[in-house]
């Protein structure tokens, strides 16, 4: 069977180029980038290669990339860093109610051991205020975090407005670009964050590597200690293999990015113009300011697990925003975020794309769905109510449509 990948929003095939890239620093160049032999200079040069391609990537200097294991260390690395920096100045962090778990649970981390997190929610657009963000800060506020395109809905926050802002308070501005980074353009400057979590394996580079941009001045202290590497920001010998595949990867996205955008871009839109055709889809998040290469539709009456495993027995990956934990389905915090109620929060399903997918894969996928979507709702008790015009009860029995 031929399988087709439509989770690159979890992670991206990662590409043959950069395989090539990375192999020798295994097997022949193993060198650890601070030994002063030569296969130690080997490592380091690669490093400074790659950090200089990363760098390129989001428009900062070599010297303001700080390698880490990934997008959830550096957004760690951020938010303790810049709120440990600023220790007994302030204890006030803002983020959104949309972001991923790798900002939201350090800020609940830091909640736990007394700093104040304002949670500012966005619209049922899936996008936040700028001004709703400047209307939280106060004298106390140590750090903003805000993401600049949802991994859930693909949705675009204005970050440079929120930048402006921040820059005008004086306050450390994170942006968690790790779904954006690569796909569309992203520019630090243009932008105006102090600092911005990006990863390796989202933009077909390899897990376990990532980035944190930290604009020279901003003040920041390492959560990992230990012998200083990367500018005393992130203790432990560097991942070589690693850095020099995302360096490569990023040298690529930087390359093709137009490219990639417009190529998804038409595969994304036929899928939304195809799948919004069925009875009762919507689209999760606004079609305008959104990724090109993501699309999240909700179909209500079924269950997006259920839709999940059927489309995977036909050899397609997709992902959807409910979780099954222990006896409940768990809503997605995002879905909810945009205003939803709950019960149609289940019946989300997320296609995100890659320059690997093809119009034909799209076809399969749309000649595919309505067939699994009526399946699903013929057995489902919530449709047979929704259809009859009845009330819908949630697991808990309470009446909520
Ligand atoms: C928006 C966002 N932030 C952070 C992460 C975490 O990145 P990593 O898997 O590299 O730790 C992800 C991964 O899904 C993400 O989508």
């Amino acid at each position: 069977m031929n399988r087709i990948y439509m989770d690159n929003g979890a992670s991206s095939r990662v590409d043959d180029e950069v395989v090539k890239e990375m192999l020798p620093y295994f097997s022949e160049k193993y060198g650890n980038a601070s030994s002063l032999h030569s296969f130690g200079s080997e490592a380091r040069e690669a490093m400074e290669n790659a950090r200089g391609k990363v760098a390129a990537l989001i428009g900062a200097k070599p010297e303001e990339i700080i390698f880490t294991s990934g997008g959830t260390e550096s957004d760690n690395l951020a938010i303790k860093g810049t709120a440990a920096a600023k220790c007994g100045k302030g204890d006030h962090i803002i983020t959104t109610n949309i972001e991923h778990p790798a900002v939201l649970e350090p800020c609940r981390y830091l909640g736990k051991i007394g700093y104040k997190i304002a949670y500012v929610k966005v619209g049922n657009d899936g996008i936040v205020r700028a001004e709703d963000i400047e209307a939280a800060i106060t004298d106390k506020t140590v750090v903003v975090s805000v993401m600049h395109a949802n991994n859930e809905i693909g949705t675009i926050q204005p970050i440079a407005e929120i930048g402006k802002i921040a820059e005008k308070r004086g306050i450390a501005f994170h942006c968690d670009a790790v779904q954006s980074a690569g796909k569309i353009p992203v520019d630090v400057n243009k932008l105006g964050v102090s600092l911005l979590s990006i990863s390796g394996h989202k933009v077909h580079g390899p897990k376990g590597v990532g980035a944190l941009y930290v604009r020279k001045g901003t003040a920041i202290e390492p959560i990992l200690h230990g012998g200083g590497h990367e500018a005393g920001l992130r203790s432990s010998t560097e991942n070589i293999p690693g850095i020099v595949g995302m360096g490569k990867a990023c040298e690529i996205a930087k390359r093709d990015l137009e490219r990639n955008a417009a190529h998804v871009l038409k595969l994304r839109d036929r899928l939304i113009d195809a799948a919004l055709k069925l009875e009762e889809a919507y689209l999760n998040g606004s079609r305008e300011t959104r990724l090109p290469y993501n699309a999240n539709f909700r179909f209500l009456g079924i269950e997006g697990e259920s839709l999940l495993m059927m489309l995977d027995g036909m050899g397609i990956a997709a992902s959807t925003g409910s979780a099954c934990s222990s006896k409940k389905l768990q809503a997605s915090h995002v879905l909810l975020a945009l205003g939803l109620p709950e019960w149609q929060t289940h019946g989300s399903l997320r296609l995100t794309l890659s320059k690997y997918n093809t119009m034909e894969e799209v076809d399969f996928v749309l000649g595919e769905l309505p067939e699994a979507v009526s399946k699903l709702r013929s057995m489902s008790p919530v449709w047979r109510k929704l259809k009859m015009g009845g009330r819908i009860e949630d697991v808990h029995g309470k009446h909520i449509h």
